[in-house]
């Protein structure tokens, strides 16, 4: 007997470990239709927990924990950190192949001024730039001491897309350097190259290069562009990427402030893009003014020639109204001899609002508001 009751408790205690299969097995089947119902597992739900999703979430979004981690480090970057900055060095330039080279210029302009683009295309990595940026180029050939030509730098016209919008050309616009001395003209090395350049010929160049005249990544920004002569390059980038229907598509950065050129030539004929501003003007006229100054065909107040230091004091109200809105950003590129005159204009036009414009200057400057870009 004594031999059978141990076999009863033995036979009991064996299906023990059957019973609690039997539970975890109905637990597992419960667990996995949820599962599917919900089309999540635990794991994806940490998953979730750790991405973005959980940023939206506005309680967790203003706790101090999560400015400790990544997703946060990256919203608090200083602007234009993602910028592309010397991707390709002088000492081993991309080479650029020439897809068209025209005159920007009308019948009865003065000088030469060549609207050039390149194609960026098969580049290891990429040649990428935006608005605002410059680019080095390497002449062909050699200088006096048999050496390379140094790299002579030039704004780009175009937009990071380009003109054809498929974001793997540049633009430049380029006037040619001529002058006299002793009774002969002197032909600018780079800018000569550059003007009679051929569709396929290749180029070296070099860059991008610079920040300081990119543009806000605000849509509201106010922006006010000071330019003569080539000046216009970076301007035409900036005008472009916030008028030009294509543009606005692609990047879907729809500027809403107010956005002003002030622009100055020697003669109509010198107005480089001039058709392409009016008519984003007569899209536009709520967000774009334009205003020219056309040194030789036109006279400033005193009977001497009109710059743009001139149409500046002209609308030196309306122009520290918007400088007095933090929004607003002024851009100034072109020949370094307008800078002293733009300089004593802002002086005067400040001093008619009781402010001290020595003062003010390098505060736009500290605040980012103030590029300026000349040679
Ligand atoms: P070079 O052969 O280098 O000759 C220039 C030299 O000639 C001068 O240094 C000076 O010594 C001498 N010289 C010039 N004029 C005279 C004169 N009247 N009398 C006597 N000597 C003289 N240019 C553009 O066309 N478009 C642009 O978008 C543009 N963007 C620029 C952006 C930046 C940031 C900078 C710094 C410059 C930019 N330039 C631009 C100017 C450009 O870099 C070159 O300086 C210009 O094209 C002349 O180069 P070059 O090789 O033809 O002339
Ligand atoms: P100007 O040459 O009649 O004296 P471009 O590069 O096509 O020649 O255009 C440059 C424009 O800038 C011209 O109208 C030129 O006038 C003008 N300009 C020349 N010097 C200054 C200056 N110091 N301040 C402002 N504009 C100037």
């Amino acid at each position: 007997m004594a031999y059978s009751e141990t076999k009863v408790v033995l036979g009991g205690l064996a299906h023990i470990p059957i019973i609690i299969g039997f539970f975890y097995l109905i637990r597992r089947q419960y667990s996995f239709g949820a599962m599917l119902r919900t089309g999540k597992n635990a794991l994806s739900e940490k998953v979730t927990k750790a991405t973005p999703a959980k940023a939206a979430t506005p309680a967790k979004a203003a706790t101090p924990a999560k400015a400790a981690t990544p997703a946060k480090a990256s919203a608090a970057k200083k602007p234009h950190a993602d910028v592309p900055v010397n991707t390709y060095k002088p000492k081993a330039p991309f080479t650029g192949t020439v897809t068209e080279n025209y005159s920007a210029l009308r019948d009865g302009a003065i000088g030469k001024v060549q609207h050039i683009t390149f194609d960026l295309s098969g580049g290891d990595p990429d040649f990428k730039y935006v608005e605002g940026q410059s680019c080095g180029i390497l002449a062909a050939g050699e200088d006096a001491k048999g050496k390379p030509h140094r790299p002579r730098l030039y704004s780009i016209a175009s937009t990071r897309y380009g003109d054809n919008f498929a974001g793997n050309t540049l633009s430049l616009c380029v006037r040619q350097l001529q002058y006299e001395k002793d009774g002969e003209t002197i032909n600018g090395v780079c800018s000569t190259y550059l003007c009679n350049l051929s569709p396929g010929d290749k180029v070296k160049i070099s860059g991008p290069v610079g920040k300081e005249m990119l543009l806000p990544e605000e849509e509201d920004s106010n922006i006010i562009m000071l330019a003569t002569g080539t000046g216009i390059a970076p301007m035409r980038a900036y005008l472009r990427r916030m008028f030009e229907p294509t543009e606005i598509e692609k990047h879907q950065w729809n500027f809403k402030g107010k956005a002003w050129l002030f622009m100055g030539a020697p003669k109509t004929a010198n107005l480089l893009y001039d058709a392409d501003f009016e008519h984003y003007k007569s899209k536009f006229p709520e967000n774009l003014r334009y205003t020219k100054a056309i040194s030789r065909e036109q006279n400033n107040t005193k009977g001497g020639r009109m710059y743009i230091q001139d149409r500046v004091l002209e609308h030196a109200e309306e122009i520290f109204n918007m400088i007095e809105n933090p929004k607003t950003h002024i851009y100034l590129c072109g020949l370094k001899g307008m800078e002293p005159g733009i300089d004593e204009a802002m002086a005067t036009a400040a001093s008619a609002k009781g402010l001290d414009w020595s003062e003010l200057r390098p505060k736009l400057r500290k605040a980012g508001r103030w590029h300026a870009e000349t040679y």
